[in-house]
């Protein structure tokens, strides 16, 4: 049998699957990291404890692996998104990684669109300039860091940065790219207009590959301390939601993506890149050869819920948490929560903004504070649905992977709140699988990444809407669309109070 790994490097943890020819995935394992978040607003990592875990997490495969090491042909890569890695002229890394949901950069921002004007800036890189981008955050280094900066002779992004540790090979493929706001991402290539605008040198972008592109071996310590062959071939791999929709079937238009990590997306195929969203939603490459894709970013969904638990239920499972508020009837009890702990990015961008439980009341458990928290993640999501459909897009039936595909109360719920048909696979590890199929893809397994995702996607279940509960969230979701106005100016107004 022969056997390719997906690596996922989530803002989590790093999640390794071994999987088939077939697609089946006979091992996985998964090794965390924390988060360094030493103000509000601000997240960071270390790039090489990324490595770290990520050799540890081959090792551990590698152990358990009964077969020979050159049976696995394949090696590819899904990673989080638009986290700045600044490297030197040795390629090593100058500070921690500024990661994609760190929203220091509100006045690069507003720098980016004074420098590129914001209609300029929609034409290129088919994005507004939002704070969890890579641009702002190299703006922000510059100019808060000058004397580091200057060190910096190549940017990467996360996965980037893996690859190259494990290969000595350093390039960026185009669906991260996307997400720098330097990409023009039709013509698929930097864009020296937006460089010279905002004053960065052109030379720290790194080269340009395509998702399947192979970039070469396993450096040999690599492979003396994993136990892997020098002879797996290595793929450039995708940013983590563009792997999610490969490793979910998302390939053809008309197709729908759900996924909740520690952000939560909702993504839609494009076949084109002439689609005009106005910038409401993300416009980004896709990791399928000349596609892209659409995508709504809610900034905490699994976030919220991790952070729930560990405040106020270290002890609980999240499957019990969430098993729990499957006995809370539809509305919590009149209990309505805005998940923005991180601020929000769709469909409100903006920084200041941040959560709150409205409705509390002397009646209210933690199980109805847990259901609260789950509608109002989904309601977040559907405000990215609402967009879509606002603009034409019928999205009847919805690919559901991640946290919300972990558990049939959840599910169910994202069916009443989307009002649409929602599909769980029998993997919902969409970003790794998405890893695997760009590997499989890449050795030639198949013509097609559709043709492996014929072989390797199965549907496990269907949760189609319960019409009177779709017709409450209707109404909740009215109620949950006016919080942010309601609690814009008092959250700008608490900003002095952070830390
Ligand atoms: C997408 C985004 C997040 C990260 C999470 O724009 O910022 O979904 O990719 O890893």
């Amino acid at each position: 049998m022969k056997y390719v790994i997906g690596i996922d490097l989530g803002t989590s943890a790093v999640k390794l699957l071994l999987v088939t020819k077939h697609g089946s995935v006979i091992q996985e394992i998964s090794k965390e990291y924390p988060l360094i978040q030493e103000r509000s607003g601000y997240s960071e990592q270390d790039p090489n404890v990324w490595v770290d875990q990520t050799v540890a997490g081959l090792t551990d495969l590698l152990q358990d692996f009964n077969g020979d090491p050159e049976d696995i042909e394949g090696i590819s890569f899904s990673g989080q998104m638009h986290g700045l890695v600044l490297l030197d002229e040795d390629n090593e890394v100058l500070r921690n990684a500024i990661l994609w949901n760190d929203t220091r950069t509100t006045n690069q921002c507003r720098q980016i669109y004074h420098a590129v004007g914001e209609e300029r800036l929609l034409e290129i890189a088919k994005n507004p300039a939002l704070e969890g981008f890579t641009l702002p955050k190299l703006l922000w280094v510059k100019e808060h860091e000058p004397a580091l900066f200057q060190k910096a002779k190549k940017f990467v992004l996360p996965k980037d940065y893996l690859r190259y540790k494990l290969t000595g090979q350093l390039n960026m493929e185009y669906s991260d790219a996307a997400g720098t706001l330097l990409l023009d991402i039709r013509k698929k290539e930097w864009s020296k207009e937006i460089c010279a605008l905002v004053d960065i040198d052109s030379t720290i972008c790194p080269p340009l590959v395509d998702s399947h592109a192979e970039i070469g071996g396993i450096q040999s310590g690599i492979a003396a301390s994993t136990g892997l062959s020098e002879t797996t071939r290595v793929f450039a791999g995708g940013a983590d939601n563009a792997c999610g929709a490969i490793g979910s079937g998302i390939l053809e238009d008309g197709k729908t993506l759900c996924s909740v990590g520690t952000s939560g997306v909702v993504l839609s195929y494009e076949g084109s890149d002439d689609k005009d969203f106005q910038g409401r939603v993300h416009y980004f490459n896709h990791g399928a050869p000349d596609a892209f894709y659409t995508m709504g970013v809610t900034l905490s969904a699994g976030n919220s819920l991790s952070w729930f638990k560990d405040v106020f239920a270290a002890d609980e499972s999240f499957e019990d948490l969430v098993s729990e508020a499957g006995t809370v009837p539809a509305g919590a009890n009149g209990l309505l929560f805005t998940p923005y702990l991180a601020g929000e990015r769709t469909p409100y961008a903006d920084a200041s903004i941040r959560a709150s439980f409205i409705g509390m009341d002397v009646s209210h458990r933690r199980k109805d504070f847990v259901r609260a928290i789950l509608e109002g993640i989904t309601f977040s999501l559907n405000e990215s649905i609402h967009i879509f459909r606002n603009n034409g897009k019928v999205i009847d039936s919805i690919v559901s992977i991640g946290g919300g595909a972990r558990n049939k109360v959840w599910l169910q719920m994202q069916a009443d709140i989307f009002n649409a048909k929602i599909i769980k696979l029998s993997s919902e590890q969409g970003p790794g699988m998405g890893a695997a199929m760009l590997a499989a893809y890449g050795c030639g397994w198949f013509d097609s990444l559709s043709e492996c995702a014929d072989e390797f996607l199965k549907i496990e279940s269907v949760y189609t809407p319960d019409s009177d509960r779709a017709e409450s969230y209707k109404k909740l979701f009215e109620i949950y669309q006016e919080v942010y106005g309601q609690t814009k100016a008092m959250n700008e107004k608490l900003v002095e109070f952070r830390n």
